[in-house]
């Protein structure tokens, strides 16, 4: 096939990327060129999706069988692409988030069927959140793409190259050893998906034409929180001893949940349902996924190449002065 993957060249828009090379696709990829290098192998067209010109040059001359567009993040800019794309491929791929389904993360069991946000398919940058836009963004391709329409929601995604430094931070503050602060209940279960089995799994819905919407997130309870420390904590070799502090007295102490402790979700209603949503639709319809400690390993391996001064976390982790206080006051 002839795939176009807008964005393509950081995470999973890489390992994307890389999935359709492996399985034979001649592939292009639409960027800036700002943020990574693009695979060897790929046709790269340098291009910014808001600027109409960028995009009637990608689309000049050219045809593909799939779009993956995996960096849509506001309706309005969505819709151009779409429009600009429309009768040039015929399966429109639109990677959204579980965030844009507004029962998640309070309730347990969300689904395709738990009701999205209210956003308009032109909505701008100024009218909602992340998940509210992504809602929107999601009903810019149905609405206005006459093809196959495929949105994938994925849940939480780790993996190697992961750009929003939840593990990364981990492994990184596992690895400096000693002991370290580790969130609530260490059997709470999680539900963790690797970008490279969403990878997997959209391309093989591309392949067979499917025109329909999943939540892609991992097995319900893949890992336990204790479990996947343990794993950071074998993959780098480290003799970190780990501290359970109770969720209360890190929440008295305004630790944030979720970015200072990545991944941390506190029991309580705002939280009660962030690990139990259901991809059983997308399990049944082949997404399959590998074992959690697998993407811990693989994760490790490509972040140990990066010099820790130069890994970046965006606003994922914990000071390590407040972290040391919190220990000696729980001591
Ligand atoms: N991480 C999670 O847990 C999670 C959970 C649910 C959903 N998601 C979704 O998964 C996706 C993850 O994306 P990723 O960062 O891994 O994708 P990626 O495709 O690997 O990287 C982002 C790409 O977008 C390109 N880009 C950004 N702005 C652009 C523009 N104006 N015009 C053209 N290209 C542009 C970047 O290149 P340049 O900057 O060089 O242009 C880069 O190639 C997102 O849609 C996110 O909402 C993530």
């Amino acid at each position: 096939m002839r795939i176009l993957v807008i964005g393509g060249s950081v995470f999973l828009g890489r390992a994307i990327v890389e999935e359709a090379l492996r399985r034979g696709h001649e592939v292009t990829t639409f960027n800036r060129g700002r943020s990574g290098a693009d695979l060897p192998g790929v046709e790269a067209v340098r291009g910014d999706r808001e600027v109409a010109e960028d995009l009637a040059r990608l689309t000049e001359g050219r045809e593909w069988d799939a779009v993956v567009d995996v960096c849509g993040f506001v309706p309005r800019v969505v819709g151009a692409s779409v429009r600009a794309l429309n009768g040039k491929a015929a399966t429109y791929a639109f990677v959204s988030s579980i965030s844009a389904c507004s029962t998640w993360p309070a309730e347990a069991g969300s689904d395709e069927g738990s009701p999205r946000f209210e956003c308009a398919p032109d909505a701008g940058p100024e009218d909602g959140d992340y998940g509210t836009l992504k809602a929107g963004c999601e009903r810019a391709v149905e609405r206005g793409f006459d093809g196959n329409v495929l949105i994938v929601e994925p849940g939480l995604i780790l993996g190697p190259r992961e750009n929003v430094g939840r593990l990364p931070w981990w492994l990184t503050r596992v690895a400096r050893g000693g002991r370290v602060l580790a969130p609530g209940d260490p059997g709470t279960r999680m539900q963790v998906i690797d970008a490279r089995d969403i990878a997997a799994f959209t391309l093989a819905q591309a392949e067979a034409g499917v025109s329909d919407r999943f939540f892609t997130g991992g097995v319900l309870g893949n890992v336990t929180y204790g479990d996947l420390l343990a794993e950071c904590r074998a993959v780098t070799g480290s003799d970190a001893e780990f501290v359970w502090v109770k969720d209360h007295f890190l929440l008295d102490r305004e630790v944030a949940p979720w970015t200072e402790l990545p991944l941390w979700a506190p029991e309580g209603p705002d939280f009660a349902g962030v690990w139990l949503a259901s991809s059983a639709k997308a399990h049944a319809a082949g997404l399959r996924c590998r074992p959690v400690a697998e993407t811990v390993r693989d994760t490790w391996a490509w972040l140990r190449e990066i010099p820790e001064a130069e890994r970046s976390f965006g606003r994922h982790g914990i000071d390590p002065e407040k972290e040391a206080k919190i220990l000696t006051e729980w001591s």
